[in-house]
């Protein structure tokens, strides 16, 4: 796992000095390079403002220009990088992820062994220095992922390069240390999200997943429980059962307990693994059937987020849980018209063995609420309809408590990964009333996302402050077209989730 990782250092020494490959400077819309170029001298400066002059490059971010540096130029590197930024006026933090991001993606196609980053030099659009520095290195780590388990890649070898160096003013610099090893350990939860994300259901099946988090608790010290089909029975988790009993690969409900925060409010992360899903008998249409393998995805999101954790070893108490199941269709798939008495003892009639995912969340909140937390938040590809209504933008965000909610929703803004929020009003529940059950596992088509919202809410006790991120149009892109996102699994909600644990529970 990441072993195409690269070493990350500051460099508070003078640039004309710094011994290496390439120097990145950024040159914004409009042709203007950035004020810390100046410290390459006036040769190198001339030469810049000639190239810029001459419209080699206009500043759209995006763009790129390699200049050589001769060895009359002064500096010990090999060449000048300069990259588009874009209007200085819109940069943002996400900006700087791109920027990040897309330096990997040059260092792999020009064979680039080491950087020199002058970007966080200059104060910009109000963004701090050390801000901006941790978001081009976040960017960094996440474009340099690759998921190579299962291709020969001797013709295009992953991630070339050696070392990044960010050039710092020498003040303040072990702030900027921490933070970025921070930053660091953020990167590597989400690579383990993509990797687990990226693997295909006949790799990973629930109990393959369930021996990875086993794997990842005794690395990390966090306490990992699994229950299979024995004891799911015995503690009548039925749903995640009645989900996994049409396939040959068994159920798993994985608990994964990291406990470093002494007697601060516990939180409870659930997510969805279905390893595969086929639909069941409501069998899905074949086309993109093949995506249905990152239906894991709020699960992989989970352990991502244990490792991130534990990796800065936070001062806080978090318990996941993750329910994994195959759904399958077969002689022994659960069909249309069943009725299940789910663990917390709601009968819920199965319209749609489609809509499994809130049949497994049924019970993993049920076991959620066990420990007491102070608050639940669950992550779930849920509804294609949340694709339909936010698109790859931003997953769907919804719950029982405000507060929480406008905290989930800040954390998405700053952390890049957006969560928007849609209603939860009471009057959605009369959509899932069934005629033999207590609850009936889909509505009708309108308003699906809200409606699949309501099922889970009926799992959480009230007053609990609780929310749902439903995942399904941001947990993998297969575009591109993001830099610092690779195609496949993004690992969605890892970074959301680190970033909403820097402010503790109240
Ligand atoms: N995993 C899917 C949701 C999904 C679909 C995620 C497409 C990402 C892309 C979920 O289990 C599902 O099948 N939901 C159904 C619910 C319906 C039967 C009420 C859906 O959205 O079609
Ligand atoms: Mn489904
Ligand atoms: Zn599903």
């Amino acid at each position: 796992m990441q072993k195409q990782s690269f070493n990350v250092n500051l460099y508070a020494g003078e640039i004309v000095a710094w011994k290496g490959d390439t120097i990145v400077a950024g040159v914004f819309e409009g042709g203007e390079p950035q004020e810390a170029l100046q410290q390459l001298g006036e040769g190198v400066s001339a030469e810049v403002e000639r190239q810029l002059k001459a419209q080699w490059m206009l500043g759209k971010s995006g763009e790129s220009l390699m200049i050589p540096l001769d060895s009359d130029s002064g500096l010990k590197a090999n060449r000048l990088l300069l990259v588009g930024l874009g209007k200085p006026n819109r940069i943002t933090l996400e900006t700087w992820r791109a920027v990040g991001g897309r330096l990997m993606g040059l260092a792999r196609k020009s064979a680039i062994k080491s950087y020199c980053l002058l970007l966080a030099l200059d104060k910009c659009n109000g963004i701090k220095r050390s801000q901006a520095a941790a978001a081009l290195t976040e960017g960094a780590f996440l474009g340099n992922y690759r998921f190579d388990h299962y291709r020969d890649t001797q013709e295009e070898p992953a991630g070339s390069l050696k070392k990044l160096s960010l050039a710092v003013d020498g003040k303040n610099e072990n702030k900027w240390a921490k933070r970025l090893s921070r930053v660091e350990q953020i990167a590597q939860g989400v690579a383990l999200a993509r990797d687990l994300g990226n693997q295909p259901g006949n790799m990973l099946n629930p109990e393959v997943l369930a021996n990875e988090a086993k794997k990842l608790g005794e690395a990390y010290g966090i306490k990992t429980t699994i229950l299979a089909e024995k004891s799911l029975k015995r503690r009548g988790m039925n749903a995640i059962l009645a989900v996994g009993q049409g396939s040959a690969n068994p159920p798993r409900l994985i608990t994964m307990e990291y406990r470093k925060g002494g007697d601060a409010p516990l939180l409870a992360v659930v997510g969805k693994a279905v390893t595969f899903d086929s639909g069941g008998i409501s069998l899905k249409p074949g086309g993109k059937m093949e995506e249905m393998k990152f239906d894991m995805s709020g699960g992989g999101t989970v352990m991502g987020f244990m490792r991130a954790i534990a990796g800065m070893e936070l001062p806080i108490n978090v318990v996941g849980i993750i329910p994994a199941a195959e759904n399958m269709p077969s002689g022994t798939a659960q069909r249309p018209g069943d009725i299940i008495k789910t663990a917390k003892g709601v009968f819920v009639e199965v319209i749609n063995t489609d809509a499994e995912g809130r049949l497994v969340l049924a019970d993993a909140l049920h076991h959620a609420e066990s420990f007491k937390p102070h608050t639940i938040i669950d992550l779930a590809t849920l509804t294609g309809a949340c694709v339909v209504a936010l698109g790859q933008h931003a997953c769907g965000l919804m719950g029982n408590n405000q507060d929480l909610l406008a905290r989930l929703q800040q954390a998405g803004e700053k952390s890049g990964e957006r969560a928007w929020p849609l209603p939860l009003f009471d009057s959605y529940q009369e959509q899932i009333k069934s005629l033999v059950a207590d609850v009936r596992n889909v509505g009708d088509r309108a308003a699906g996302t809200i409606t699949a919202a309501c099922f889970l809410s009926r799992f959480v006790e009230k007053g609990r402050p609780w929310a749902h991120l439903d995942i399904a149009g941001t947990a993998w892109d297969t575009s591109g077209k993001r830099p610092h996102v690779p195609k496949g699994s993004v690992g969605f909600g890892v970074r959301l989730l680190c970033e909403f644990v820097k402010k503790p529970l109240e």
